[in-house]
């Protein structure tokens, strides 16, 4: 979700707008996925480098999540949305950590969209906690090394409940994936837009989609 600060800086407003705006493109984003019947639809929230931000602007950031889940959690829940994290969620304030469990606890059974969101999340994080896991169930003899495999890795990440990754979509011009979804990467495919986040909505969601309607994958195959 790129281009919060730029947006905000076009207009002469602190970076905070800027976040604040980026919330309102996040519900219109979320209706337009609903609309289209994506099956999911994951947000970089915050990155697990995102704390070497001024602690002013993480505090923003930690604000507008607090404020964002107390205002939309009845939504989710009355549209079936089941919402499910990604990252190291547990390591952030201990009342962010409660609202959260307490969201993913009463959308657990909804069996629509899932709406996934990454917080203190890092692509390079997340397989190396995976890696850790193996490498100390192995040091216990619960597995060798054979046992590892391309699903068993699959399903030791943060995404093991989420369907394959089939877009990526980066806004504001960036042309690089920044530790999003390393491993889940492989075959998707790759979406860029000059856009800035904060004016991002349906009709960009659907360009994106039709791009990706028109690609021929393969897989590596021929
Ligand atoms: C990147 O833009 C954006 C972020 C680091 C934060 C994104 C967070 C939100 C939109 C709000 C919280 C999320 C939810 C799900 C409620 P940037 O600041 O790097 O912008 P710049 O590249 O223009 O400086």
């Amino acid at each position: 979700m790129d281009g919060n600060g730029r947006w905000a800086k076009k207009r002469h407003l602190p970076r905070a707008m800027g976040h604040k705006a980026g919330v309102e493109a996040v519900r219109r984003t979320i209706r337009a996925m609903e609309d289209f019947g994506l099956e999911a639809l994951t947000l970089y929230a915050f990155s697990s480098e995102n704390w070497k931000r001024s602690e002013e602007e993480v505090s923003d950031l930690m604000g507008l999540l607090r404020f964002y889940i107390k205002q939309d959690v009845e939504e989710l829940v009355a549209n079936n949305i089941r919402l499910h994290v990604i990252g190291n969620y547990k390591a952030m304030a201990p009342d962010i950590v409660k609202m959260i469990d307490k969201v993913l606890e009463r959308t657990a059974d909804n069996t629509g969209t899932i709406l996934a969101v990454a917080l203190n999340y890092g692509g390079q994080d997340e397989i190396l906690r995976a890696a850790r896991g193996f490498a100390q169930k192995a040091a216990i003899g619960e597995i060798v090394p054979e046992d590892i495999t391309e699903a068993h890795m699959a399903s030791a990440l943060d995404t093991a409940k989420l369907p394959p990754l089939d877009l990526i979509i980066r806004t504001s011009g960036e042309r690089r994936l920044s530790n999003f979804l390393l491993w889940q990467a492989a075959y998707a495919e790759l979406y860029f837009t000059d856009t800035l986040w904060p004016d991002f909505g349906g009709d960009h969601l659907k360009a994106a989609l039709q791009d990706f309607a028109s690609r021929d994958r393969r897989y590596g195959g021929r």
